[in-house]
This record gives structure tokens, C-alpha cells and sequence, in this order.
């Protein structure tokens, strides 16, 4: 592991040495973050690391205050804030096979780095804010640089990509967990502690919010709040759910039908092979908006076979049909951020290019390289507010309304897997970690 973790910093400095040289930088300061307080409280929102210092310090994640200094050729400097403070566990100087990577240096008081600031050339400093020791000229968060690093996180080393099979393999723990859970009656908040436990996390070491949805809460995309009951008609579960190793996520969703023989299992079988279908055109050189279209046309198919809609795939979707039924994006770039920085970013340089105008919620307009790590999440969902505009629309008329009704207590379906581009096509984390767990059929 050590002599992936040393390649990974090896190709960092080279990275963000060539970052500052185009960008006419000397240094480059990157912070660890702070844990906000609450208002008119002395208790702290939990910290969470800025994803630029967690790519170089993936074993500190817990370390607010702390900055990392870059200067191009020299070894990565680490001042380590170490407050004198006997109310919390302050951080000892790390002593492991990876600090022989970087120098360290602690620091009780921000004044100490004050004297930083007189030796530093032209410097920027990423962070949430500029720290208060910064000198005026020196550039917060400064659009150039950031658009070359943005740029290129989107390839991931080889310790990265052990980071996010092994957060896969995590999750999917969880995920059978969750759905053990379900089968046996339990509730949104009973299923959330159960996929806890089976992952060995706390609330603050999940990548986002857990997406527990229970029957028609599976309609509503973020759903944010777990039910203390169980409802009394069970049908479907959507569980969104993740889990982190060493800062790098997982995004994990699976729907499970309560009735394996129903129809609404049947759509879900379906999209299930839809989505593995599309997995083939997951290809170096593809481009991330035309998948999201070839997932229009393949959710068109499905309506039309189901009978949900009678209308021609074309026909569906010249009239925005399967926009209703499918209103997210396919995907986006996945890593030390669930929702990974630079996915409309076409260069290094920081040129946009937004999604095509009926597809707004789409986060990856990129082509496909090796080394991209992404997230294929076709969703199929019964969302009434969207359905209702869909009736009263001339479109409307295509849809059978009967068999909308009988479906929407199931609420919706999403299948999200976690798939890394390879030189001759993908690899799935995601359905690797269930196969290697012992549930290919999830
Ligand atoms: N869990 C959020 C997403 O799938 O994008
Ligand atoms: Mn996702
Ligand atoms: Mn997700």
C-alpha cells in the first residue's frame, strides 16, 4: 500500500508543480478547513476536510486548522495545528510509513505562521477563507490554478482507485444489510442504524446524507428524513447510500420490491438490465452526454414495453416524455467529493460546456478517460408534481394512466453503480464489491 500511496504523491507534485509553474505561482497553500460553530452555541457542526488537503493527507481527515505547504521541487510541508487545549484530543505528529513523505511541523498558535508570510513569494492558498495570517497579495482560491487542478482530478491514481473499490466494498456490506432489513419489516430510521452498523461508520464518515425511502418517499430524489415507523403497507425500499475509505466515497443506490413476483419488480429487473446494457458504451472516448441520451431512448423502450406509454421511443423522446419519468442526470464524476469538481469542464484552462437546455440537472459533460471514476444512476420514478404536468399536456395522452396510479405508492427506482474507465472500457466497483461479498444478484 505504501508504494501506491508514495506513487499517488509522486504524480500529485509533479501534477501541481506543472499547475503553479503555468500559473506563475511560488507556493501554494492548501487548508485543512475549520468546524464551524453553531449559531449562539459553543458545540461545532462536524468537520469535514477540504477534498484538495484530503488528496495529499488522506490519513489526517480530522484535523481542522491545518495547512499544507506546495513549492514546486520541494517535499510537501505540513504545519499541523496543534492547540494547547485540554477540552478536546489534540493531534500527536503522525508517525507512520507515509510521513516520510512530507515534512511536519506543529504549531500551537496561527502567529507562528505569520513568519511564513515574509518568506513566501507570489502564493495562493486554497481554502474555504483566506486564513488570517494570509498577506494581502496573496491569491484566495485563485480561478487559474484551480480550473488546471479541478481539471485534472478527474484521473485517479491507482491509490485512489484502491480507495474507492475498497469504499464499494464497504458499502455493499450495507447495502445487504439494509435489505435484510427491509424484507423483515423494519423502518427508514431502523434500516439507516442497520447499514451503520454492518459498515462500521458513524454519521460523520458517510460521504452525504443516507437516502432511506420507504414506498412513495422513493419519489422524492434527496429525501432527507427517516420515518421512527414503518409504514403499514410495505412495498418498495430506495436506498442511496455510501461510505468513505480514507476520504474517497462510494455512491451506491439499490430499489428492492417487497413483492419479488410484481409488476413494479419487473421495472425494476428491467432497468436493472438497462443499466448493464449501457455499461458497454461506458467507453474511453464516449461522450457523458450522448450516454445520457442513449438512457432516454433505452427508459423510452422500456415504457413503451410495459405499456406504461404508447408512444414511439422517437416519439417520446421529441416530446420530453421520459424526462418526467427520469428528471436527473445520468452521473457525474465520484472521488474525494460525491459529486467530484470539474464536470463540465472541457479543459485545463476552465472552458465550460454546459448540459444541452432540457437536460439541466446533468453534472458530466466530458469525454471519457481512462482513469475517470463515475457514477450510471438511470432512475424510472412515479414524481406527482411531474406527473401532473405531463397530463395536462398534450403528451399526456399517450400514458396510461391507470397503470401510473397502481404504481405510484412504489414511489420510484434508481440503480446507481460506481464504475472506473479503463483503457479497453469499464470496471464496476460496485457490482465487483456485491459479487465479492457473495450477492452477484444485487
Ligand atoms: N447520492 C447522491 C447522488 O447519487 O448523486
Ligand atoms: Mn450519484
Ligand atoms: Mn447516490
Amino acid at each position: 500500500m505504501h508504494t501506491l500511496f508514495a506513487h499517488h504523491i509522486e504524480t500529485l507534485r509533479a501534477r501541481f508543480d506543472r499547475s503553479l509553474a503555468e500559473t506563475g505561482f511560488d507556493a501554494l497553500l492548501l487548508g485543512s478547513g475549520t468546524a464551524p460553530r453553531r449559531f449562539l452555541d459553543d458545540t461545532q457542526y462536524p468537520f469535514r476536510a477540504h477534498p484538495p488537503f484530503v488528496q495529499w493527507l488522506p490519513y489526517l481527515t480530522e484535523q481542522p486548522g491545518s495547512w499544507l505547504l506546495l513549492r514546486p521541487g520541494q517535499v510537501p510541508l505540513l504545519y499541523l495545528y496543534c492547540p494547547d487545549d485540554f477540552w478536546h484530543q489534540t493531534p500527536e505528529v503522525p508517525s507512520s510509513d507515509w510521513t516520510a513523505l512530507f515534512e511536519i511541523e506543529c504549531f500551537a498558535d496561527a502567529g507562528a505562521l505569520k513568519a511564513l508570510c515574509a518568506g513566501l513569494g507570489h502564493t495562493a492558498v486554497i481554502a474555504a477563507a483566506q486564513p488570517d495570517f494570509a498577506r494581502d497579495d496573496w491569491a484566495h482560491n485563485p480561478r487559474d490554478l484551480m480550473a488546471r487542478l479541478d481539471f485534472e482530478r478527474a484521473l485517479k491514481t491507482d491509490w485512489e482507485l484502491h480507495c474507492l473499490r475498497r469504499a464499494n466494498r464497504v458499502a455493499a456490506q450495507g447495502h445487504i444489510a439494509a435489505e435484510q432489513l427491509f424484507h423483515v419489516g423494519a423502518s427508514e430510521y431502523r434500516i439507516h442504524q442497520g447499514y451503520l452498523a454492518a459498515i462500521d461508520h458513524n454519521e460523520r464518515d458517510l460521504p452525504y446524507d443516507n437516502i432511506v425511502a420507504l414506498n412513495r418517499h422513493a419519489a422524492v430524489l434527496h429525501y432527507q428524513f427517516q420515518q421512527r415507523e414503518a409504514p403499514a403497507e410495505r412495498h418498495t425500499l430506495l436506498i442511496d447510500a455510501g461510505a468513505t475509505h480514507h476520504g474517497y466515497a462510494a455512491d451506491i443506490t439499490r430499489t428492492h420490491a417487497a413483492d419479488r413476483e410484481s409488476a413494479f419488480a419487473g421495472l425494476i429487473a428491467a432497468l436493472d438490465s438497462a443499466q448493464k446494457f449501457l455499461l458497454h458504451s461506458v467507453v474511453p472516448g464516449a461522450s457523458f452526454v450522448e450516454l445520457h441520451q442513449q438512457m432516454h431512448a433505452a427508459l423510452a423502450q422500456l415504457l413503451r414495453d410495459s405499456g406504461l406509454v404508447n408512444a414511439s421511443v422517437e416519439a417520446q423522446l421529441e416530446q420530453g416524455i421520459t424526462r418526467t419519468f427520469f428528471p436527473h442526470g445520468l452521473g457525474h464524476l465520484l472521488g474525494l467529493q460525491v459529486h467530484d469538481v470539474g464536470g463540465w469542464q472541457q479543459d485545463a484552462a476552465g472552458s465550460l460546456r454546459e448540459p444541452p437546455a432540457e437536460h439541466p440537472f446533468l453534472r458530466l459533460t466530458r469525454t471519457l478517460q481512462p482513469g475517470f471514476v463515475i457514477t450510471i444512476e438511470p432512475g424510472l420514478y412515479f414524481i406527482p408534481s411531474l406527473l401532473d404536468r405531463l397530463r395536462q399536456s398534450p403528451a399526456g395522452e399517450t400514458v396510461n394512466w391507470t397503470q401510473v396510479e397502481a404504481l405510484m405508492p412504489f414511489g420510484g427506482i434508481r440503480i446507481e453503480d460506481n464504475i472506473a474507465v479503463t483503457a479497453e472500457g469499464c470496471e464496476n466497483l460496485t457490482r465487483d464489491a456485491f459479487a465479492a461479498a457473495g450477492r452477484a444478484d444485487f
